[in-house]
């Protein structure tokens, strides 16, 4: 480094300078994510390393210093104060560079500077922030600032700072958590000010005497993902210098086109996610003239638009990107499109769409590089030998009438990067090319079709794969080596055959899932080096032997130190349901600390209930092992597990009495379960996607599989909370702390021998929809506080020996079939039951009578019981892993200013990731 020239460059790569309205991108939304924003991948720290050192003051002359990506930052590392030193600097760039704390007032000093850039990564452990930015004012030259992602959300009169820098050009300040003051500022000295960005800040309302209406130059505004309410102020239409105006993701409403009659330069619009509830034709017919020639990139997703879109569309030449998703558009696509040559992402995802799209449509679009018309009744009629003139990179197709045949005129298609044509009506044969052409791709979706074949060998040549989604076909034969590239990969409900390959060649995978198809074999001990999985699902298929002796987890590990396994350490879920799979519970999983769901069910596992799980798997929450051989008591360990909300213990031979201290399962002993608290549902949280949470019902376990089929279901599995113990050798007395566990929606202790009365506070658990205490020994009459559960749909008594009247009125009896729910109980008296309790003797207790013999033949019947909620759990987890990965895979591209716009991305990226029938 020499100090003569004064220019010192040490930049990454991944950082814009500047955001731009010129851009080539196809979706406005990917590029306000890619631009600007510091992209720093997970777990990577890019460039130097080490500390900044203060020999740099030596550099005298030194007026450029460009730092900006190199992680020479970290936890309780400060921006250097002795950098305001350096008077000469004109450029300082310290843009993602990861530093902490207090933004030094020392920067002030620097009163030569032109261009200063402290953007801040927003996902990461530091916390770049400033309480005092009147250091600002200082600056009397500055042209252009970048503070986006510096928390400012304590500093009130930031414009009254930032106005004292009068030669100001650039302002942004994203993610800065700013908020504008209600009371009007009139004048600003800003009047070069050409970009601001406030994108995704606190700022509620626009009043119409905000300065920067004022500011006749601007040229570039943001305000998107903020939180403004009403309506546009009219002072929009004297920003008559304004070329691109963002402001997506609001709570805009009637937002009318009128309000741009003097905006004749604008070129980038978006309105998304806004109200605008009009129909399309009268909103289009609002714009001037002028900007019907100029505007070249428009954005009304999410906008409650409604009517056709006009054919009058063809008028706006010049558009390059158009987006109408999510909204209440009908008809069919205006064949006027065609003639917008200009076009290069036409993205219509989520209307009403019908009629047919044909070549036609596309006929001059010779730059289109995104095709989005997913979730519309529309039919695509493109011919097979159609060769396109247009090189697609995203093309989405999901859910539209585009079968049966498998669209050939796709295989020219060679820089795709996502495709969806999930759900298309396809029943075809893969053609070979398929795997080939699309080797390229990163996003395959080709879900819920019954696109039929052999997966081939050469499918690890599809180098760039990061997620496969082929679920739901009829795909044979075996499971190829996969891409090394590849995250996600979901083949279920396939037909699938032959054992898993020794090595899978995918180290990154993170979720694989493979549930129903007809494979055989043994689980291969590959799965322990897949260190990043998050989610294994091998359910419904034919696998035997023993789980993998992962090193970790083997006793005699010390000898094999030579080859320990990584761990599966990011392993939240592991479902192996359905499978002729056995041994003893798994040890190995004592090293998957972040275990949230684990599903043995409908296998032929034994041995003893281990009694580390609460230590090594503080987050379990789903312990599904019905249907096995799991022998001795249930562990008073068991009862530490503070995030159990679903115990399944049904069918196996364990013994001995329930363990005291049922009431530390907490999740289990809140009524209305708080969010957060569930590592699964903050993780589903973060993803945006709606629950559907009113809608769940599950009176019984057959409409539970039904119901969970709907794609609606998602999210219901964070709320289901229940015990059942039911045909085991249980005995003692139901514990009263029992009633404490609130939250129970579903009880089954049916099938065991447990005796005593029924507890008393049951009736305090007000959640319970279905309590099966039916073939047991209890006795004693049945408690009154049962009819105050009001949500009980489904109650079963029988087979007992309780005696007395049956409690009235109420709820009990309007259950449905009530005479059988206490059938077997020969001292029961009173409605619905014909014995009349004015008979001498019938109200006495007789509890030392034995049915073993009534539950002999009785057993024989439930063996045979086969549906279950575990079901329900797996279709509902697919669905909720898929959208998850979807969403993280976004995460690991655009790392950087994602999280706002996250909801959008539901919405609009709702196409891809679906599974269900
Ligand atoms: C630089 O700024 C700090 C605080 O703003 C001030 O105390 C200090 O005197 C200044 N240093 C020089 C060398 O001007
Ligand atoms: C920003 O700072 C405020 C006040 O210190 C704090 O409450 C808030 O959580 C911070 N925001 C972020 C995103 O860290
Ligand atoms: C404009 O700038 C001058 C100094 O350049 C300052 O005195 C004045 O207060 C500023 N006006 C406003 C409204 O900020
Ligand atoms: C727009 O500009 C005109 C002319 O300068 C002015 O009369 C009017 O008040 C402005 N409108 C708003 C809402 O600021
Ligand atoms: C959409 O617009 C219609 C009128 O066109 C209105 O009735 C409806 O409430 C709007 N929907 C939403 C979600 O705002
Ligand atoms: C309780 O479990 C038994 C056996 O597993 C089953 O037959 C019965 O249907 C279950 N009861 C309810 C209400 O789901
Ligand atoms: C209760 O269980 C018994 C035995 O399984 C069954 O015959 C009866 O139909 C069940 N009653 C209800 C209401 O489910």
């Amino acid at each position: 480094m020499t100090a003569a020239s004064g220019a010192v460059s040490l930049a990454t790569t991944g950082q814009a300078t500047s955001s731009s309205s010129a851009s080539a991108m196809p979706s406005s939304k990917t590029m306000r994510i890619l631009f600007g924003a510091c992209l720093v991948l997970m777990g990577e720290s890019g460039g130097l390393q080490g500390k900044i050192s203060s020999s740099l003051l030596a550099l005298q002359y030194l007026n450029h210093l460009d730092l900006s990506g190199n992680s020479l930052g970290g936890v309780g590392v400060p921006i250097p104060k002795f950098l305001g030193s350096i008077k000469s600097l004109t450029y300082l760039n310290l843009a993602c560079m990861n530093f902490d704390e207090g933004v030094p007032p020392q920067l002030g000093n620097l009163s030569r500077l032109l261009h200063l850039n402290l953007e801040a990564t927003v996902f990461s452990d530091t916390l770049l922030h400033s309480d005092d930015i009147s250091w600002l004012s200082r600056l009397g030259l500055l042209r252009s600032l970048d503070m986006s992602g510096v928390n400012l959300s304590t500093i009130r009169d930031w414009v009254g700072v930032v106005t004292l820098v009068p030669s100001l050009e650039l302002l942004q300040l994203s993610q800065c958590g700013l908020s504008l003051q209600h009371e009007p500022i009139l004048q600003s000295n800003l009047s070069s000010l050409q970009v601001l960005d406030l994108y995704s800040n606190r700022i509620d309302t626009l009043n119409p005497t905000y300065w920067f209406w004022g500011v006749l130059i601007i040229k570039e505004l943001d305000l998107s993902s903020n939180k403004i309410v009403g309506q546009l102020p009219e002072a929009i239409g004297n920003m008559t210098s304004l070329q691109t105006l963002r402001l997506g993701d609001n709570y805009l409403s009637g937002v009318k086109s009128e309000l741009f009659k003097n905006s004749c330069n604008l070129s980038w619009l978006e309105l998304w996610s806004n109200e605008i509830d009009q129909d399309m034709s009268d909103f289009m017919e609002g714009f001037p003239a002028c900007t019907k020639s100029k505007l070249r990139s428009l954005d009304l997703s999410a906008t409650n638009l409604t009517g056709r879109i006009p054919s009058s569309i063809k008028q706006w030449e010049n558009l390059t990107d158009l987006q109408l998703s999510d909204n209440r558009l009908v008809g069919s696509i205006p064949l006027g499109i065609g003639k917008m040559t200009n076009l290069r992402s036409l993205i219509l995802n989520n209307n009403q769409l019908n009629g047919s799209v044909s070549e036609e449509h596309f006929a001059s679009l010779v730059y289109l590089m995104e095709l989005s018309l997913s979730h519309n009744p529309v039919h695509i009629t493109i011919s097979s030998n159609w060769i396109p003139t247009f090189n697609l990179e995203v093309a989405n197709f999901a859910s539209t009438k585009m079968g049966p045949h498998f669209p050939l005129w796709l295989e020219g298609q060679k820089d795709i990067f996502e495709l969806d044509i999930s759900a298309a009506g396809i029943v075809d044969l893969v053609p070979d090319w398929f795997w080939t052409v699309f080797s390229n791709v990163s996003y395959v979706n080709i879900s819920c079709n019954q696109i039929s074949g052999r997966l081939p060998a050469t499918l690890e040549f599809m180098t760039s794969a990061q997620m496969l989604d082929l679920n739901s076909n009829g795909f044979t034969g075996l499971l190829p080596l996969l891409p090394e590239s590849l995250l996600f990969l979901d083949i279920s409900r396939n037909s699938l055959s032959g054992p898993l390959p020794q090595d899978f060649g995918a180290p990154m995978l993170r979720e694989l899932v493979l549930f129903a198809n007809h494979i055989n074999g043994t689980i291969p001990i590959y799965v322990c080096q897949l260190q990043y999985m998050q989610v294994l699902d091998l359910s419904e298929n034919l696998l035997v032997g023993q789980l993998p002796q992962c090193s970790k987890g083997r006793d005699d590990k010390e000898e094999l130190n030579t080859t320990v396994d990584p761990g599966n350490r990011q392993l939240s879920a592991l479902i192996l349901h359905s499978n002729n799979l056995s041994g003893k519970f798994p040890e190995f999983l004592q090293y998957s600390p972040v275990l949230t769901l684990l599903d043995l069910s409908h296998n032929k596992f034994e041995g003893e209930l281990p009694t580390w799980t609460s230590g090594k798997l503080p987050y379990l929450s789903f312990l599904l092992l019905r249907h096995n051989m799991f022998s001795g008591s249930i562990p008073l360990e068991l009862t530490e597990q503070v995030h159990l909300q679903f115990l399944d213990l049904a069918n196996n031979r364990i013994s001995g009495a329930i363990p005291r201290g049922l009431a530390k399962l907490k999740a289990m002993a809140q009524y209305s379960k708080t969010r957060s608290d569930n590592p699964l549902e903050s993780k589903f949280e973060s993803t945006g996607v709606d629950n559907h949470i009113e809608a769940i019902k599950y009176d019984d376990s057959q409409q539970i599989v039904m119901k969970g089929q709907q794609l609606y279901y998602t999210s219901a599995i964070v709320y289901m909370v229940g015990l059942d113990f039911s045909c085991n050798n249980l005995l003692g007395e139901i514990p009263e702390e029992i009633a404490s566990l609130f939250g129970l929606k579903l009880l089954n202790i049916s099938h065991n021998q447990f005796s005593g009365k029924i507890p008393d506070k049951i009736g305090l658990l007000r959640g319970l929809e279905s309590l099966d205490l039916s073939f047991n020994e209890l006795y004693g009459e049945i408690p009154w506080s049962l009819t105050e559960i009001t949500t009980l749909s489904h109650l079963n008594l029988s087979y007992n020996n309780l005696s007395g009247r049956i409690p009235s009125g109420s709820r009990l009896q309007t259950l449905s079939n009530s005479e059988s729910m206490y059938i077997g109980n020969n001292y029961l008296c009173g409605p619905p039951l014909s014995m009349s309790c004015s008979r001498p003797g019938v109200t006495e207790d007789h509890h030392e009578g034995n049915n073993a013999k009534k539950r002999d033949l009785y057993l024989g019947l439930a063996v045979g019981f086969v549906t279950g909620l575990w079901m329900v759990f797996v279709i509902l987890l697919f669905v909720k892993t898929w959208r998850v990965a979807y969403f993280q895979l976004l995460d690991n591209l655009y790392r950087a200013r994602c999280k706002c716009l996250w909801p959008k991305y539901a919405q609009t990226a709702d196409a891809s990731p679906k599974t269900g029938d």
